[in-house]
């Protein structure tokens, strides 16, 4: 297997709004490579969480990428405003877009990466005819909607099976995990094929959350 750049992306869902400026300076002293950006509607998700205003403020703050994760219906309308963010990553859901090849178009004309995420009950099969199109593809390891979730096993198989994928068609395309992800399942998850994960609960919990993502990471013994 080749040397593949191992990436954490916290998620900020996680912070404390209270003192975000100073749990977000943390993520930016740390070897974190990206913020993940949950944004929920409490339609596509049970749950709401943040927008555009609160997120014009986190980009201020924040000296690293920022990878925004839209659990929203109808992501298309918002391409111009995360643009305007300076986001590095637009994501959107498969279940959210019957149009998503154009989508995915969309988001590269734009500028950014285009990333496509799955719900644990999409099948791989649904983004086979739109993989050129998606500089990311993000698996779900949890139902979205809420930080602190158990992570679903099956995801370490549909890793494997999407690396497998990627590679088969020489694509550069990234694979990112999102939810439940923690020092115990980050090193099979990078085995699996994964090259990004995001981390929420596992970080901002942990009694010294930058060594946490070091350990995440494999930097550090735990
Ligand atoms: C879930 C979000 C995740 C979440 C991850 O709906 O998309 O990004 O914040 O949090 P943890 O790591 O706590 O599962
Ligand atoms: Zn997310």
């Amino acid at each position: 297997m080749s040397e593949r750049k191992k990436m954490i992306a916290p998620s900020v869902l996680s912070a404390d709004f209270g003192h975000l400026e100073r749990d977000m300076e943390m993520i930016n002293r740390s070897r974190a490579d990206w913020f993940h950006l949950d944004v929920m509607d409490g339609v596509f998700v049970p749950n709401i969480s943040f927008g555009f205003p609160v997120m014009r403020a986190m980009a201020r703050v924040a000296r690293k990428p920022l990878d925004v994760h839209l659990m929203i219906v109808q992501p298309e309308k918002f391409i111009n405003e995360v643009k305007a963010l300076g986001a590095h990553v637009m994501n959107v859901h498969q279940e959210a877009c019957p149009h998503l090849h154009r989508v995915l178009q969309q988001i590269r004309q734009a500028g950014m990466f285009s990333g496509v995420t799955l719900n644990p009950a999409t099948p791989l099969s649904t983004i086979e005819d739109v993989l050129e199109e998606a500089d990311l593809v993000m698996l779900m390891s949890v139902n979205p909607g809420f930080g602190g979730q158990q992570f679903i096993d099956r995801t370490i198989d549909k890793t494997r099976r999407l690396r497998e994928m990627i590679d088969r068609r020489n694509l550069p395309t990234l694979i990112e995990i999102d939810g439940g992800v923690n020092r115990h399942n980050a090193d099979v998850l990078f085995q699996a094929g994964a090259d990004i994960l995001v981390a929420g609960n596992a970080v901002f919990s942990a009694d010294d959350p930058v060594r946490e993502i070091d350990i995440i990471k494999g930097e550090t013994l735990a």
